[in-house]
């Protein structure tokens, strides 16, 4: 990093992932962030967070953009929050870092983008997962030609919400599967193949009434508007005569055993996790099969919130486009919303969004240097 000034940054949103990921792995990168403060529209939650971290808790979220001291944002509210409180952040001057998706709809987040453009601001987004190093090395593998010509690509991941998380009814009701698991695979997809071009989505709302079974709010019935359930085939706009394909498989009903993250090759073929970092790699030959690889040395086990944040803040300092860049999020959401769209329409339908093509982390990452 040129410039080793931490980037003065305060987490907007002091939920479930605040606490149990983005706090300790923000906090892990002290050279690039400096976390100055919390603000929750629950108090409470900011001032847990303040009380593990030091650093002030803001009243509200003006109060937060009307703070000087502040040059960015983590904005990790639910996810019908993420457009206004980024776009808030933007037009006040702070650099805006988002959890996914970045807004629910694409007509928002292609004001996000124009923006954070418009203002001379770095806008990213989660998921940061590709920053880790077992899909770097993958990713790295493939461009090095190890699995030949990339054929396809699928990808799975959901499971009954309201079993696990407090909130959600949030997730059902707002955002869905497709908006809130499908940017896992499909940021993966959209580094290593390509964007995509055209959707051939099927979903539906498989269980309209859902019961939360976690938190405070246990036991609260709550209707289910977004789609909870279905597939995909994607294709992917690439040089080869015959394309390539994706499909990913997304649900909040069933836990399905589709693996994660696969993608093929005609020499061979990987097998990763989207989301986290260090749970091995998997890779296939025509004349071994499935074989396990370690991962690499330097792996976080699960995902490292903090990394991507990192990124975002050595972009900062450097005035390059982030590697979780805002544009590419803003594509992740499209194909979200083309997958709906095109399953009501009953014919596939085209994404025209596209974004500058992703750059590799390299031999020294930005959060390793001094
Ligand atoms: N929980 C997970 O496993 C997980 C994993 C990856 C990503 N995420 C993403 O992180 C985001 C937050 O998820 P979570 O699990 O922490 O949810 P959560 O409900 O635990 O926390 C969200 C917090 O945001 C606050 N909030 C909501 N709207 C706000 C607003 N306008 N201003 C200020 N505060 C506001 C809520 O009070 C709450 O404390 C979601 O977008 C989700 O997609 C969650």
């Amino acid at each position: 990093m040129s410039n080793t000034t931490p980037v003065r940054t305060v987490i907007v949103g002091c939920g479930m992932i605040a606490a149990g990921g983005y706090q300790p792995r923000c906090q892990a990168y002290p050279n690039q962030i400096e976390l100055v403060g919390f603000y929750d529209q629950d108090e409470a939650r900011a001032s847990a967070l303040a009380e593990r971290n030091g650093g002030t808790v803001y009243p509200s979220l003006e109060a937060v953009l009307n703070d000087p001291n502040v040059e960015a944002i983590v904005n990790l509210t639910l996810h019908i929050s993420h457009y206004p409180v980024s776009l808030a952040g933007l037009k006040a001057g702070k650099h805006v870092y988002s959890e996914k998706p970045i807004s629910i709809r694409t007509d928002e987040a292609n004001e996000l983008v124009e923006t954070a453009e418009t203002n001379g601001l770095k806008l990213a987004c989660a998921p940061s997962a590709i920053l880790g190093y077992v899909q770097q090395n993958v990713w790295k593998r493939i461009r090095d030609g190890e699995i030949g010509d990339v054929i396809s690509a699928l990808g799975n991941f959901g499971g009954p919400l309201e079993h696990w998380h407090p909130s959600a009814d949030a997730f059902l009701m707002h955002a869905g599967p497709f908006r809130d698991v499908a940017p896992y695979p499909l940021t993966a997809m959209t580094t290593m193949i390509g964007p995509v071009k055209t959707v051939h989505g099927f979903a539906r709302v498989a269980v309209p009434k859902r019961v939360l079974t976690q938190g405070p709010r246990e036991g609260t019935e709550f209707e289910v508007t977004e789609k909870d359930h279905g597939f995909a085939v994607l294709e992917f706009e690439v040089p080869q005569a015959d394309g390539s394909q994706g499909f990913i498989y997304h649900s909040f009903t069933v836990t399905s055993q589709i693996p994660p993250y696969e993608i093929h090759g005609t020499k061979g073929g990987f097998s990763i996790q989207a989301h986290d970092d260090g749970r091995g790699i998997k890779k296939f030959t025509p004349q071994s099969g499935w074989q396990d690889e370690p991962s690499p040395p330097k792996a976080f086990t699960g995902l490292d919130w903090g990394k991507g944040v990192a990124d975002f803040a050595d972009a900062i300092r450097n005035d390059r486009i982030p590697r979780c860049n805002g544009a590419q999020a803003r594509h992740v959401l499209e194909v979200c919303e083309r997958v709906i769209e095109s399953s009501d329409l009953g014919k596939p339908v085209d994404v025209s969004s596209r974004f500058p093509a992703p750059q590799a982390v390299g031999e020294v990452a930005p959060w390793e240097a001094d």
